[in-house]
């Protein structure tokens, strides 16, 4: 049987007193809150990162970031794995603390990239001082199993601030300007920082002076549209009225690669769900788990696509590229654009990406084909996260709605969109997954090379 009680009557006495001999050590109970402060830090930058994504112009910065996004999250997780086993564990309702969602979006609310990249820089290495003082306090036998999640925790430092400090080090390098705002923009959030430290324990968050705002007008996150550098062509036509139907969008439009462009413009579903990671708060640390997986999955298969895409000779202004959702846009309608996603164009995908695969396998397109076979792997997966988090986000816009009616709410939506559809019709078919599929997406040439 499990004395729990006993142990937590114990956690609480001897706390009360201050003493030099107990404060050298830390108890389970101390471990848990310094990691618990830690966890709630990596989640908020992780977080802000996602939401910054969107306002980032730069492709192969949009998929950095994606990445990075992912990685502390997946710092969160090692965190959760361990406050689960020490007294008190975490639980669904607890939240970060005000203080510390406060003190990040005010580090965050950024004029433009360079100085989001210097707040991420700044964050980053405080992140890390904090890992390097508590490791120093904890005790390699008792503590252990605490040191091997951080270790995992280490693993990408170096490379993360390298990378930061790459696109940082000649911005603006020959602008007495610019380098003044970049430098004004480093000692408010020096300020706001120490403000947070000072703070950071404080019961009431509402007392804390903070800096006046140095930004009126932030860049991020949530630009109120998407950005993507000039480069790349704006797909501006009417939405077709099946996905990726008009013929203007790509020149592979009659061959089986069209299925590589498509995986590249996956960008958009990977920015829809790291602005979704960002806006939604309050839900249960697994989800955060489970969205940034998927999440990261996204910008992986755009990178996967766009660098096929490459390889076989293509330039990026061969095609027209979608654009990701803006502010208005994930703040009233989150709960459709992960529906969307999720039960459309992922339900409705399997049958294409295996044919495809087939294809390219009959063709002799090995690495086309392999591209497939990973991306099914993930879609599968994507699929069980909708069922698990789909409905308990639609309860977060305070609908109770179960799987099946979620879905069947979003095919209904897409085909009262399409004005082919008689409106008799459209509560069958929408019951109806192979048809209703054959309406919302298009076959592709898989004949054609
Ligand atoms: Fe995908
Ligand atoms: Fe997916």
């Amino acid at each position: 049987m499990r004395d729990e009680k006993d142990f937590e009557g114990l956690q609480q006495s001897m706390t009360t007193e201050h003493s030099f001999l107990k404060n050298r050590f830390l108890r389970p109970v101390d471990t848990s809150n310094e990691l618990k402060h830690l966890l709630w830090q990596e989640l908020a930058l992780s977080k802000l990162i996602g939401g910054w994504i969107p306002a980032i112009p730069v492709y192969e910065h949009k998929i950095e970031l994606g990445r990075l996004c992912y990685v502390h999250n997946r710092n969160v997780k090692c965190l959760y794995e361990r406050i689960e086993e020490l007294p008190g564990g975490m639980h669904d309702k607890d939240w970060m603390p005000d203080i510390t969602r406060e003190a990040f979006e005010r580090m965050f609310g950024a004029p433009d990239e360079h100085a989001f990249l210097i707040s991420y820089l700044y964050i980053h290495r405080q992140l890390y001082a904090q890992y390097d003082a508590l490791v120093a306090k904890l005790d390699p036998v008792l503590n252990a199993p605490t040191l091997d999640q951080i270790k995992i925790i280490f693993i990408e430092r170096e490379a993360t601030q390298r990378w930061l400090h790459e696109q940082l080090q000649f911005v603006h390098c020959s602008s007495e300007e610019g380098s003044r705002k970049l430098v004004e923009w480093e000692r408010y959030i020096k300020t706001v920082w120490a403000a947070f430290r000072a703070n950071a324990f404080a019961v009431d968050a509402s007392a804390v002076v903070w800096p006046a705002n140095l930004v009126k007008n932030p860049a991020g996150p949530l630009p109120e549209k998407a950005k993507l550098e000039s480069k790349y062509p704006r797909y501006t036509n009417p939405k077709p009225q099946q996905s990726y139907t008009d013929t203007s969008m790509s020149v592979l439009h009659d061959s089986v690669k069209q299925m590589i462009y498509i995986y590249a413009t996956e960008i958009f579903a990977g920015e829809t769900l790291s602005c979704i990671y960002y806006y939604v708060d309050r839900m249960p640390l697994p989800f955060y788990f489970d969205l940034a997986r998927h999440m990261w999955d996204e910008f992986r298969h755009s990178q996967m696509g766009m660098r096929r895409l490459l390889q076989m000779g293509h330039s990026v202004d061969q095609f027209q590229w979608l654009g990701g959702p803006g502010k208005q846009d994930v703040k009233e309608h989150f709960t459709e654009l992960y529906a969307n996603l999720t039960m459309l164009g992922e339900a409705c995908g399997f049958k294409k990406k295996r044919k495809s695969a087939e294809a390219f396998w009959k063709f002799g397109d090995v690495l086309s084909a392999i591209t497939c076979e990973f991306d099914l792997i993930d879609e599968r997966r994507h699929i069980d996260f909708s069922v698990r988090w789909g409905p308990e986000l639609f309860k977060k816009a305070d609908m109770i709605i179960t799987y099946q009616e979620m879905a069947e709410k979003t095919r209904i939506r897409r085909l009262t969109e399409l004005d082919s559809v008689p409106a008799e019709e459209i509560a069958k078919l929408a019951k109806n997954f192979p048809i209703f599929c054959s309406f919302h997406t298009s076959e592709l040439a898989y004949h054609n090379y």
